[in-house]
């Protein structure tokens, strides 16, 4: 079992304020496949190629097929003890923000409440050409590209490579980064910016740099704290041993 350092402890009873980023690791254990891991190919594609604008416009089906397959493994997976640990930890801490890579709800299923989605949700579309949102969850099994009212094609209302982040979820992000005096980074490969950003900007502002990962990444030797293991089995110890349950 992992052994929990004593300052963490000390600093999520103490109450600090704390931010927390999540990628594709901390839903792995629910059965969705990260993106860089060996699972993480579609078709022989990787995420760059098909998550990308020109990926879409040159061939929207192979795209939109792409996120109807991962819709139909979101809808049929369920959030894991790491995604309730955190749900927990929010209740517990008043100064608590939770930022996501992740488009796949699992956090908001778990219960969690404020979530910064920073690349967008899986479940909502929007229009390439005038830009209307559609919330309302598409048929998985529709393979058909579906056209908006104006003539334009409907897409994923996520972040692709290439894209802006939604700008002021983005903001609040590095607010709470710079704010936090404990950073965790968790389950998420810290390669991709600007979200690979955070946990420096945390740590360039004072807060202990914790990272949850099962193997180390490009933060490892910058974290204060690296906590090898799966999510699922260290959040709920870390929960457990501050006395959030
Ligand atoms: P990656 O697939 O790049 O990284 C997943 C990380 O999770 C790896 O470092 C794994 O070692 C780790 N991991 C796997 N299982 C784990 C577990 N059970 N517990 C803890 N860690 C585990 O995914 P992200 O870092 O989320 O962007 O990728 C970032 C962005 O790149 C994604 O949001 C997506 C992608 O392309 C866009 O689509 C714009």
């Amino acid at each position: 079992m992992v052994e929990i350092p004593q300052k963490i402890k000390e600093l999520l009873i103490e109450k600090v304020p704390v931010a927390v980023l999540t990628g594709a690791g901390i839903s792995a254990e629910s059965g969705v496949p990260t993106f860089r891991g060996k699972d993480g190919f579609w078709k022989q594609h990787r995420a760059e190629e098909l998550a990308t604008v020109d990926a879409f416009m040159s061939d929207p089906e192979l795209v939109w097929g792409w996120y109807q397959y991962r819709r139909g493994i979101v809808n049929s997976v369920e959030p894991n003890p790491g995604h309730f640990a955190l749900a927990l930890m929010e209740k517990a801490i008043e100064d608590f923000t939770l930022i996501t890579q992740n488009v796949d709800n699992l956090h908001a299923r778990a219960g969690s409440t404020d979530i910064l989605e920073l690349h967008g949700n899986i479940h909502r579309n929007k229009c390439i050409k005038c830009g209307a949102v559609y919330s309302k969850e598409v048929d998985v099994n529709q393979k058909e590209v579906p056209e908006c009212e104006c003539g334009g094609m409907i897409r994923p209302d996520v972040v692709w490579f290439g894209e802006m982040l939604p700008q002021q979820t983005l903001q609040s992000a590095f607010e709470a980064a710079e704010r936090a005096e404990l950073f965790f980074s968790i389950g998420t490969s810290a390669i991709v910016q600007p979200a690979a950003s955070l946990p420096i900007a945390a740590k360039r502002h004072g807060a202990c740099l914790v990272e949850i990962n099962v193997e180390s990444t490009m933060l490892t030797g910058y974290a204060d704290e690296f906590l090898q293991g799966a999510s699922g089995d260290i959040l709920p110890i870390i929960i457990k041993e501050c006395g959030f349950e």
